[in-house]
């Protein structure tokens, strides 16, 4: 196999992909691209176990409350580090390559869209998506379950302002169900009806784009420190809104009075468990 056209500089650090892709030339008439490079695909993958992690344990709720804060820490991480990708990213990952406009959003309603990458409509659900993510974790690190388990930040604000974030935590959630259910139902659709492969790119990386596709140009100059030093960043912000929930006991408020009736499989009363 020829080696895939690289955006990015990433794709040196890529040798995975061409492992996982089977070994097949590009079809006739078109060429093989890195399309989405490692660290996104990585971050895809680990955002959806982290979100279907988080909501299981939310929905059951109780002694699986301590693992809801994980995922949600782990889901801090990961949107930190996909705001900075968006900006330092390879070609295809970075929000100015995909940032839908009005235009952009009308030519590809009406056909005319050629590009690779995020198209202008999947775009617009990209942004929600990350937009409503990081508004869930905002206000679950706030919330409480007025029972036995309170995000990390939850002792620094009072109780009325507590219920409220926790309130809007729960409301979000909902609209987070109909948003994720639109992004599944938009990739079964393009896969199954439009027959547009957009699954298998998301795992190796490689996409086949038709002969004269414009391609964006490739990132220069990026190395393994700058991925070094957008995780290190990421990692930084989890320990401090960890570490925020680490106050000593006597600093913590009492969440709420049935904390002493909580059922034996509860966590401890104090917002600790980080
Ligand atoms: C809770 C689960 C999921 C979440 C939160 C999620 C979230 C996202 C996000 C935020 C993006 C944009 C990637 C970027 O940052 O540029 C994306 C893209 C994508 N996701 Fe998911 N995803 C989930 C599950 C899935 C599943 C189960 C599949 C496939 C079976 C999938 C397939 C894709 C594909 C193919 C794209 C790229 C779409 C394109 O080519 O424009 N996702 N997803
Ligand atoms: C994107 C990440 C998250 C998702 C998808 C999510 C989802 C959910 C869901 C579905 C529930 C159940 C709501 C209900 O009872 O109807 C819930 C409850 C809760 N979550 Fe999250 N959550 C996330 C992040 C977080 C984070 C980071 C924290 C804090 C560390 C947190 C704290 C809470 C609390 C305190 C509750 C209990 C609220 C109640 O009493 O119902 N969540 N979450």
């Amino acid at each position: 196999m020829s080696n895939p056209e690289l955006l990015s500089d990433f794709g040196a650090a890529d040798g995975g992909a061409t492992i996982l892709a089977p070994d097949l030339p590009a079809r006739a008439g078109t060429r093989r691209i890195l399309l989405w490079d490692l660290p996104l695909r990585v971050f895809h993958w680990s955002l959806a176990a982290a979100v279907t992690t988080a909501v299981v344990t939310g929905e059951l709720g109780g002694a699986w409350m301590a693992w809801h804060g994980r995922a949600g820490l782990l889901i801090v991480g990961l949107l930190v580090f996909r705001v900075v990708w968006g900006v330092v990213g390879s070609a295809t990952s970075r929000f100015a390559h995909f940032a839908p406009s009005p235009g952009r959003v009308i030519s590809y309603l009406r056909g005319r869209w050629r590009g690779v990458g995020h198209n202008p409509l999947g775009a617009l659900s990209v942004f929600a998506l990350l937009g409503l993510l990081s508004l869930q974790v905002a206000t679950g690190l706030f919330g409480n379950d007025d029972i036995a388990f309170a995000g990390p930040l939850n002792h620094l604000v009072d109780d009325a302002s507590g219920a409220r974030a926790t309130g809007w935590h729960r409301l979000l959630a909902d609209g987070l169900f109909v948003l994720l259910g639109l992004h599944l139902a938009a990739v079964a659709f393009h896969v199954a009806v439009k027959r547009h492969r957009l699954i298998r790119p998301m795992i190796t990386g490689l996409q086949d784009v038709e002969e004269g596709t414009p391609l964006p140009p490739r990132q220069r100059g990026r190395s393994g420190f700058a991925l070094l030093g957008v995780v290190a960043l990421a990692a930084a912000c989890v320990l401090a809104v960890a570490g925020a929930g680490e106050v000593p006991a006597k600093a913590a408020r009492p969440i709420a009075v049935q904390a002493t009736a909580a059922p034996p499989t509860s966590q401890p009363a104090t917002p600790s468990a980080w």
